[in-house]
Formats: structure tokens, sequence, C-alpha cells
């Protein structure tokens, strides 16, 4: 924790949070693109959401848009990706793509546990789902004019006629069309949204009825605490000066907040499973903010969400 608040005091200073951009991790591995697209595709087929989406959105791409990009590879028709920083870069996402390319042409199976242990939402089943990806679907989405497309898109990102949006930053609804997306997807992200009810209203906005949002989100402290939940025995203040000037570290919501703010923005919550770790510490022992949070918030570090716009 000490780190993490000198660090944050230090942001205050003119220029000390841009030495510091040493990329986000995940996102620069082809495999864990492919990977995290496929387990939310596979998780929104069984929860009887459509496997192929037409336009899908994504928050907080980081590393490279390769999530994304497995989306377009696999058959979606548009990708819209939002950051805060400028994380990706058009040569990363070139060769991610590639890489991509091939994991999808050898229907390659979904990267699992033994690979990635601690990425999430889990699935029963990671051999390549053949159901939602028949060979007559993957051949007209590997067709060479498309991939040729996805190619000049990935190049020219926000291009006219590119395939691909990438708006960095965001702060408004704005930056997209009302019911223009089909899916909005985020991986390990909603955690770090500083102003969560807007983003949701704005996610929103952006979907189709009938369009749908699955989110993997993680609660824990991400080092600024040594306990998972300790980040939630900080006072406000305290909080402030470890954030510092960064453009986001965490918002220290706690499950049942993200809950009521995606129900709040108008959604219809289809799964809602909760990752559990057991915690050192009772309500009373957490700032006054936290004192009264639910019970069960208290050993929720981590949810994957599923929910619709009807
Ligand atoms: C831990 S990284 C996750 C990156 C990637 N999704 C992955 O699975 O590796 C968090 C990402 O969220 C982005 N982020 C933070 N606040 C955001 C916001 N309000 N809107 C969109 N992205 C945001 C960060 O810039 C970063 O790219």
């Amino acid at each position: 924790m000490l780190r993490q608040l000198a660090y944050g005091i230090a942001t205050f200073l003119p220029g000390v949070h841009h030495l510091r951009s040493r990329g986000t991790g995940g996102t620069n591995s082809a495999r864990y693109c492919y990977s995290v697209w496929l387990r939310h595709i596979v998780k929104a087929a069984r929860n009887g959401l459509v496997p192929h989406p037409g336009t899908i959105a994504e928050l907080g791409p980081g590393d490279s848009l390769g999530i994304g990009l497995a989306g377009l590879v696999s058959g979606c028709r548009q990708y819209v990706a939002f950051d805060v920083v400028r994380h990706a870069s058009a040569r990363e996402n070139a060769r991610i793509l590639e890489e991509l390319i091939g994991l999808f042409r050898s229907r390659a199976e979904i990267p699992g546990d033994d690979e990635f242990p601690h990425t999430k939402p889990k699935l029963d089943d990671y051999r390549f789902p053949t159901d939602l990806f028949p060979d007559e679907h993957l051949e007209a989405a590997l067709a060479p004019t498309r991939l040729e497309k996805i190619r000049t898109s990935v190049s020219a990102p926000d291009a006219p006629g590119s395939l691909i949006r990438y708006r960095v930053p965001w702060h408004d609804s704005r930056v997209l069309e009302p019911e223009s997306v089909d899916m909005i997807y985020s991986q390990a992200v909603l955690e770090h949204v500083n102003d969560l009810p807007s983003t949701q209203a704005a996610m929103h906005s952006w979907l189709r009825r009938g369009g749908y949002m699955s989110h993997q989100i993680d609660f824990r402290c991400h080092g600024t605490a040594t306990e998972w939940n300790g980040h939630w025995r900080y006072g406000d203040l305290l909080w402030t000066l470890i954030k510092g000037r960064r453009p986001y570290l965490l918002n220290r919501l706690t499950h049942s907040q993200h809950l009521e703010a995606i129900l709040r923005a108008g959604f219809e919550v289809v799964q809602d499973d909760r990752q559990l770790s057991p915690s050192r510490y009772s309500r009373d022992d957490l700032a006054p903010r936290f004192r009264n949070i639910p019970p069960d918030d208290l050993t929720t570090s981590g949810a994957f969400v599923q929910a619709v716009k009807r």
C-alpha cells in the first residue's frame, strides 16, 4: 500500500503518471483474446443470447484490440472500442490479428485454466464450439476478401469505411449513436470505471432493443492492499491520495453496487455468477462507507454478468 500511496501522491507532480504507462497485460496475447472472446460468446449462447452479434462494442480493450478482432474474425460486422488511455497500437493489433486468423482456421481449443488460470469466466468445456461456429459459418467469416477488409481496418481504424472505431478518451455517451450496437462486453474493466452509473446508462443507450452486455468484473484490490478486499478498509482521503491523478484506478464498488447500477440503467440480468474468496475482515473492520454493505459482498471477489436491454 505504501508504494501505491507514494506513487499516487507523486502523480500530483506534473508529468509523473506518463512515466509509468507499462501496458495493462492480457490483450497483448492473441490466445488470451481468443479465449476471452469465445468464453463470452459461449456463455451468451448458453443463456439463449445471440452468438453472432453484428455490431459489437468493448469497454477498455487495453494493450490491443484483440478481443474485438476475434469478434470480427469470427463473423461480427463492426467493432467499436472505448478506452480512456490509448494503450493499443496498429502494429500490435496487426500481429494479434494474424494469430487470431490462425486460431480460428485451425478451430483451436479455447485456452483454459492450464494456460490462463486466473482468467474468468470459466467454462465447463473448452473444446472449440463447433455448434456455434459450424464450417459454413467460418468459411464465410474467413473468406479472403473479408480478412483483407479487417486488415485494412486494423491499419486505419476510424478511417471512412473502416470496420473498427477506437474512441480514446471517451467521456460522453454521444460518442456513439443510440441503439446502434448488438453486444457490449468488457473484461476486467468495470471495476476501473470512474463514473459507473453514467457508463451503464451510456451502454444502455448504445444497445439496440434485444441487445445484451457481457462483463467480467474483478472487485479485488489490484495490489493496493495485502488482503484482496483490503482496499475497502481505506477512508476516502487516503484513497484519494492513493489514486492521485491516475486516469483510473478502482471505483471500489462492491458486487451489489455494480448490480444496482446495471438494474438502474434498465437492464434485465440473465446471469450473475459470483466468484467467492474468504474474507479476513468483518464489515466492522471496513471504512465507514463500506460497513453496511450486504454480507455477501465481503466475500464476492469477482462476477460474470450478462444482461439484456428488453
Ligand atoms: C485491467 S485493464 C483490462 C484490459 C483488457 N480488457 C484485458 O482483458 O486485458 C483495464 C482497461 O480499462 C480501461 N478503462 C479504465 N476506465 C475506463 C473507462 N471509463 N472506459 C473505458 N475503458 C476504461 C483501461 O484504460 C484499461 O485499458
